[in-house]
């Protein structure tokens, strides 16, 4: 695999834009999903991966326009959400009335298994959320009992095993092949109520972020780092992440100045680099990529990478790596 198979340029993401049972319900049918990293949740078999190598996570992305919304589910796995762009509500509860938070540019929320949420998008242009699900396998998702009767109302069944059925377009289940049961009052009941400051406890404000120049990588002019998700890691000399239970991967922010630079060095586990802001020059290994604004890549585990920003603007990266203590970058010596 060269490097370029592990780069997802923002402008050539593939979007599915039937990967939900949602998906034609009022509100929800201009949503675009994108799964960029694992195999995702999708329902529908037809949606693109773009890099399959197994991390440990999945990361996946969605763009909606103004005043479309996701559907309230739940996952068997925790669900990050970066906000890259556009103003965002989140709602959590069966029917979307618990409480409700507004995210803007930079905001991180990490939502637990046992809690219904869904997102529209409140702005007044276009957003996208860059996403992480925990695990290799997340599982299948599990929705609110009111997206099946209004997807039914539009054509589409959901299969007990996942895949949907349009209806519309002629299509029947394969025989022997049942609906997925609509989930239950218990199933629903198995699920916590998040009151509005629960749901703001599970947020990380980017106007809050406690940048560091003191960890082993920001250790270089212009260069800071903050720990967002996960537990602090003396290896890597960086306190605890604002949302700092274990989630099986961490989530780190790196901000560089104009004309920073980190040099050469190794990790023992792939890098997952999404760029929120700005432009990085990343080397690995020699080759060298400009990641812009939008552009995800993931690093081979023991590649040497160097870090720099050509631009004229700050950069700010969101880095994604498997496990709850990763271990310290390996700088080359001299
Ligand atoms: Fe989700």
């Amino acid at each position: 695999m060269n490097l370029t198979e592990r780069l997802v340029r923002y402008d050539d993401l593939q979007p599915c834009l039937t990967a939900f049972i949602d998906t034609r319900s009022p509100g929800s049918d201009k949503k675009e999903n994108f799964t960029i990293i694992g195999p995702g949740v999708a329902e529908n078999p037809d949606q693109h991966v773009h890099i399959k190598l197994p991390h440990g996570f999945n990361i996946g992305g969605a763009r909606q326009p103004p005043g479309c919304l996701n559907s309230q589910h739940s996952h068997l796995t925790n669900e990050v959400f970066v906000v890259h762009s556009g103003k965002w509500a989140f709602r959590s509860g069966v029917d979307a009335s618990d409480s409700e938070v507004i995210l803007t540019a930079g905001d991180v929320i990490s939502l637990p298994t046992d809690v219904f949420r869904g997102f529209e998008n409140v702005g007044d242009d276009a957003g996208y959320l860059f996403a992480v699900l925990g695990g290799d396998d997340p599982g299948r998702v599990l929705w609110a009992p009111q997206v099946f009767d209004l997807a039914k109302e539009f054509g589409l069944l959901l299969m007990e095993d996942g895949s949907l059925v349009d209806t519309l377009a002629g299509e029947s289940a394969r025989e022997g092949l049942l609906p997925m049961p609509r989930t239950s009052q218990e199933q629903v009941s198995e699920h916590r109520v998040l009151d509005s400051d629960a749901l703001e406890g599970i947020v990380i404000r980017s106007s809050d972020f406690h940048w560091s120049g003191n960890t082993v990588l920001s250790g270089f002019d212009g260069v800071e780092e903050v720990s967002l998700l996960g537990p602090a890691n003396d290896a890597e000399a960086i306190s605890a992440g604002h949302l700092h239970w274990p989630h099986e991967f961490v989530l780190r922010a790196l901000r560089f100045s104009p004309d920073a630079f980190v040099p050469v060095h190794h990790r023992n586990e792939e890098e997952v680099i999404f760029i929120h802001q700005g432009c990085c020059c990343i080397t690995v290994d020699g080759e060298s990529l400009d990641l812009l604004s939008g552009d995800t890549l993931t690093t081979p585990i023991g590649s040497g990478r160097a870090f720099a920003n050509e631009g004229e603007e700050p950069c700010i990266a969101y880095v994604t790596r498997r496990g709850d203590q990763p271990g310290a970058p390996g700088f080359n010596e001299g």
